[in-house]
């Protein structure tokens, strides 16, 4: 299998902790591919037509993208029993999809900062998206910690993701402040050695 991978994104490093958590990430070719929403870059779009990244290319299939696709298909093809059963699994998908609105903001704060031509960009609109990203990061304090603190699913990972991509790009915001229980548990799940091996790099 070949992921299309860049090492600054918290999608692409979603999948790449389940392959760590499944011990086979050493059995993905990983293909650099850069892009943003002006320009798909090096992504090929005969493989993701919206030239977004990551997207895996299997023997067996076409292409799989998002990164929500590739992890329910890796997890059920690598048995990682990353997507507990009904009913836990309904709780696991909306802090996925939480800490995947999280990230999906962040990203679009940096295209909007720091890839639009400068007398376009609007911090207005950038600010808009960090108070998507409070409201976020205040629903998954209020409401889901003792999730958090259980069993080792898709939803943590994600939310690992996605805070690990905020110190990475938005360090100043201080994503902690009014979040202690959401700090504290980062705090031991980025020690994890699947976190560790996929820390986000320029
Ligand atoms: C970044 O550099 O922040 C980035 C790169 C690829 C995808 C998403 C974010």
């Amino acid at each position: 299998m070949k992921l299309y991978h860049a090492p600054a994104s918290p999608f692409v490093r979603k999948v790449m902790v389940l392959l760590h958590q499944a011990g086979v990430a050493d059995r993905v070719t990983l293909i650099p591919a850069s892009g943003h929403p002006l320009d798909p870059g090096t992504m090929p779009v005969d493989r993701n037509p919206l030239g977004k990244i990551p997207a895996l290319e299997r023997e067996d299939g076409p292409t799989l993208y998002d990164s929500r696709v590739i992890t329910r298909y890796l997890d059920e093809t690598l048995h990682a029993r990353l997507y507990p059963a009904a009913p836990r699994l309904w709780d696991t998908l909306v802090i996925e999809a939480t800490a995947d609105g999280i990230a999906e903001a962040a990203v679009l704060m940096r295209y909007e900062m720091h890839v639009r031509p400068e007398p376009a960009r609007s911090p207005a609109w950038a600010e808009a998206q960090w108070q998507k990203i409070a409201r976020a990061l205040t629903a998954l304090e209020q409401r889901w910690m003792s999730h958090l603190s259980g069993p080792l699913d898709m939803g943590q990972v994600a939310v690992g993701a996605a805070l690990g991509y905020l110190d990475f790009r938005q360090a100043e915001r201080d994503w902690r402040a009014g979040h202690p229980g959401l700090a504290a548990w980062y705090a031991a799940f980025a020690a994890r050695p699947a976190m560790q091996a996929t820390a986000p790099k320029a």
